[in-house]
């Protein structure tokens, strides 16, 4: 038995795969495929590792606020509230569904770097915890907003440190070339600072800051949180100001193939608690309440994709294709930034087991109308036959928050798996979810509703066959 990250457990000999457990043919069989399965004691792990890890390191008052945009679904937004988690939110849509979900309104943080008015009123409305200002124009639209209220609603400003991150390199920049947030080397910070201190209507508790994702390297987060201190001591220079808190983003890196070595969430924590009371104590400042927003480091590798073999294209001394029955519609990162993934195969009912097969490097591939649709350019597997099963880890993060319409394929289903037990938290979108809302050109033009051929050929879509 193989075992990866995730609690994935894979049997060579017999080609299946385990996930918390469960054997993912049963799961592929009674939800069918493309199938996200979410494995919930993995969340909820990682989501106490996070506070425990504050804890163990003395910053018993730092927050953990779950990255809605890794994976925003009411079941998730629920199971992080009970995780004692906030949560950040980046859309009107996401505010939604967490409200929708329950949600503590007081622990959730807006994010956007063009939250629209209404966004910013109905977050006002609902009594969000904390608002990230993160340009000019949104810091007077929300000042406008803020002017008829009560209490001074309580905000962070984004600043930008001049670190970037991308897995494992970073850059240091003088001025970010980015469009989040207030640049600190070139003013636009200190400036943004004193502007929301004229504002009555404003309370700033602190500044935020987020460095990159996926990242593998603690160096930058030590350099950010110099950098943030450096401009705090500069800002309590020139205003008295000083910061109750500080947000240092998301952005720990996951496995996504055996080679990845992501840092633990332990230390990065003790790396942050470190160097933050370091340079508290170096500039004289008080220590502000730590927060963190991380996303894909608490959902992705909890989560695995399961696709069934369709066609596949042999190309003699060229490449053989695999073609699934998902793609860039669920999954575009492959597409977008070149992820890399790992894929496991399980041979599909009645076939020869993987273990008696020769191995074969394919490549796997989407069904969607793009050559660029490919979400495994090269991997080993045992040589893949029609109805087997392929098994994409760590897709908890980033596939189905970021899952599209394209070329109208339905949205999968999401289930979430409790120990041997599975609850569909999204349900499987049917062909008419795909054209709710569409109005045709003339009302006589809604074919299905007609006595015709068209009418009768369009009903057999709903609900679709994939729904049977
Ligand atoms: C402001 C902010 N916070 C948190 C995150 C979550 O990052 P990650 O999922 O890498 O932890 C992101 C991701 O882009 C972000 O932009």
């Amino acid at each position: 038995m193989q075992r990866y990250w995730g609690a994935v457990e894979y049997d060579p000999a017999a080609g299946s795969i385990r996930l918390g457990g469960v054997d993912a043919a049963v799961l592929a069989r009674s939800y069918g495929t493309p199938l996200v399965v979410l494995n919930e004691a993995e969340i909820r792990d990682r989501c106490r590792r996070y506070r425990q890890a504050f804890a163990a390191a003395g910053a018993h008052d730092a927050r953990v606020i779950y990255a809605g945009k890794a994976l925003c679904t009411v079941a998730v937004c629920q199971l992080m509230a009970e995780e004692g988690l906030g949560l950040d939110v980046v859309s009107g849509g996401e505010l939604y569904t967490a409200l929708a979900a329950g949600f503590p309104p007081e622990r959730i943080v807006f994010h956007g770097n063009n939250k629209t008015e209404d966004e910013l009123r109905r977050a006002l409305e609902a009594g969000v915890g904390r608002i990230v200002v993160d340009n000019f124009n949104e810091l007077d639209r929300l000042s406008r907003l803020a002017a008829g209220r009560g209490e001074p609603v309580p905000v962070l400003l984004r600043v930008v440190p001049g670190v970037e991150a991308h897995t494992h390199h970073y850059i240091q920049t003088g001025k970010q070339d980015t469009k989040f947030g207030f640049d600190i080397a070139g003013g636009q910070a200190l400036a943004a600072v004193e502007r929301v201190l004229a504002r009555p209507r404003l309370n700033l508790m602190g500044l935020h800051c987020h460095i990159g994702s996926q990242i593998f390297d603690l160096e930058p987060y030590r350099l950010t949180v110099q950098r943030v201190f450096a401009f705090l001591a500069e800002v309590r220079e020139r205003t008295g100001w000083t910061a109750e808190e500080l947000d240092l983003g998301g952005g720990l890196g996951v496995r996504y193939v055996p080679e990845d070595r992501p840092p633990d969430i332990e230390t990065l924590v003790q790396v942050l608690v470190d160097e933050a009371r370091a340079a508290a104590a170096r500039h004289g400042l008080p220590q502000p309440r730590l927060m963190v927003e991380p996303g894909r480091s608490i959902v992705g590798e909890a989560g695995v994709t399961l696709y069934t073999v369709g066609s596949i294209k042999r190309l003699e001394g060229v490449r053989t294709y695999v073609a699934v029955d998902g793609g860039m519609m669920e999954n575009p990162r492959p597409a977008l930034y070149g992820a890399r993934y790992t894929a496991l195969l399980a041979a599909g009912p009645g076939s020869v087991p993987a273990g008696q097969r020769r191995p074969e490097t394919v490549a796997v591939v989407g069904r969607a109308c793009e050559s660029g649709d490919v979400l495994v350019p090269e991997t080993v597997l045992p040589e893949p036959a029609e109805g087997d099963l392929i098994a994409l880890l760590t897709t908890g993060a980033y596939t189905y928050s970021m899952a599209s319409h394209y070329n109208k394929f339905p949205r999968p289903a999401v289930v979430m798996l409790d120990g041997s037990r599975a609850r569909v938290i999204v349900e499987r979108e049917r062909y008419h979810d795909l054209i709710r809302g569409e109005r045709p050109l003339r009302p006589r033009a809604r074919v299905a509703d007609r006595p015709t051929r068209a009418g009768r050929l369009a009903r057999r879509f709903e609900p679709g066959p994939q729904d049977a």
